[in-house]
């Protein structure tokens, strides 16, 4: 599988001064991963890295949730794309520079279509390919907005059975808000979530056709 294992640590020192880019190594990496192991190899645990540079940590959590798809799955073909795509639908970025998140979405892409042998004009390829351009975002964690000043939206996906996922959008500062809600014992404890929180989209059932459809990065690459 495609990894970060040759990469330079730093890719220039005005990067290293303007943007804080020194990127994790790998073997740093593997052990931060081990101490929580078991929701690395949970196919549906979902991870957010707020500053995602390549993905040094999001494509190794990625290749082990996909060994425990193969472990679990490996022997229906069916089944065993599903759970890769949901697996993928679980990985969340966010990164202020456009060469770092392109950079990314790719070798995500590359790891998810290797480990299935799939094509860039297969459906699965192309629904992989719209479901990170949604999840590996290009913006700033910190004022939370997205690299065209908008709030960041991130889609949370879950699945619905038989090749189906649903999708609803949730602004990033309402999530972080819901965190310290649920953390505070606030007056309005007694309420359940979904009645103070509220999806900024909410989407009807999706097929891998129908997640195909959507995406406009693959048209690009392969220059339909
Ligand atoms: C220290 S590097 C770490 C990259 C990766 N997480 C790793 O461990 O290898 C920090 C990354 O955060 C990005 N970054 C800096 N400020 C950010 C912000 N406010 N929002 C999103 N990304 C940011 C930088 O461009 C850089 O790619």
């Amino acid at each position: 599988m495609q990894g970060t294992s040759e990469k330079a640590l730093i890719k220039s020192k005005a990067r290293v001064a303007d943007h804080g880019e020194v990127f994790t190594p790998p073997w740093l990496v593997e052990k931060m991963l081990d101490l929580v192991k078991g929701e690395t190899e949970r196919i549906d645990s979902r991870f957010l890295e707020p500053a995602c540079g390549s993905g040094n940590f999001l494509v190794p959590i990625l290749q082990r949730k996909l060994a425990a798809v193969e472990a679990k799955y490996g022997k229906s073909d069916f089944e065993k794309k599903h759970y890769a795509l949901l697996a993928l639908t679980s990985l969340y970025g966010i990164e202020l520079l456009a060469d770092n998140i392109a950079e990314c979405r790719a070798l995500m892409l590359g790891v998810f279509a290797e480990y299935l042998g799939l094509e860039p004009g297969d459906d699965l390829y192309r629904a992989g390919s719209h479901v990170l351009s949604l999840n590996l975002i290009h913006g700033d964690a910190m004022s939370m907005k997205d690299a065209d000043g908008g709030p960041i939206t991130v889609a949370e996906w879950s699945s619905l059975g038989k090749g189906r996922f649903n999708r609803r959008d949730f602004r990033l500062d309402v999530l972080t808000g819901m965190a310290k809600f649920r953390e505070e014992r606030s007056l309005f404890s007694h309420l359940g979530d979904h009645e103070i929180f509220q999806p900024s989209g909410d989407h009807p059932p999706m097929t891998v056709r129908d997640m195909a459809a959507l995406d406009t990065e693959t048209d690009m690459e392969i220059g339909e």
